[in-house]
């Protein structure tokens, strides 16, 4: 069962329960709503500061875990609040981050999509959304037909 944990839960200082690095965990059901992707953001981005795990690429986070929701909720569980997305989020202290969205809608191959770069997409209005989660994470997988995307970020490494 993962565990149930928020960024305030995470002790500062240097009380560490004696193991070389801290790892947090946590997943969350959320309704296809807004309100409800801005909570589940917010409380990523809480996390992860806390923890350090993608210091310096939090902005890159927000926008990459931004376009996952969307698509969740407007592609996946279009548009119905009633139908619920689920949020994964691990953080490993100043390793980096894992975060997974998965809806429960129709699948889709993302090997098919257009690419946004091409000539003849550039003027379009959508589907960048895909391409900018591959930009702004190291590691963007589909699982599940689609309905599960895993995207992970390593921590900027400290320079000497
Ligand atoms: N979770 C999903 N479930 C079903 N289809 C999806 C999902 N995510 C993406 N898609 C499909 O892949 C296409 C490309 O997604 P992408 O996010 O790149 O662009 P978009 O959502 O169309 O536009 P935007 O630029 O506003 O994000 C979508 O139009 C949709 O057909
Ligand atoms: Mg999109």
């Amino acid at each position: 069962m993962p565990a149930k944990a928020a960024a305030e839960d995470i002790p500062k200082g240097p009380c560490r329960f004696g193991r070389k690095e801290l790892i947090l965990r946590f997943w969350q059901a959320i309704p296809s709503t807004i309100p409800a992707v801005n909570r589940v953001v917010a409380r990523v981005l809480r996390v992860a500061r806390a923890m350090e795990c993608a210091k310096g690429h939090l902005d890159k986070v927000e926008i990459a875990l931004r376009e996952a929701l969307n698509n969740a909720i407007v592609h996946g569980s279009r548009g119905d609040p009633k139908k619920k997305v689920a949020v994964c989020c691990l953080c490993a202290e100043d390793k980096g981050m894992l975060l997974v969205v998965e809806n429960f809608g129709p699948a889709f191959d993302p090997t098919k999509i257009p690419d946004p770069t091409k000539a003849e997409n550039v003027f379009s209005l959508h589907g960048r959304g895909i391409f900018l989660m591959r930009q702004m994470m190291d590691e963007v997988a589909y699982r599940k037909g689609g309905r599960k995307v895993i995207m992970k970020k390593a921590a900027r490494r400290q320079l000497a």
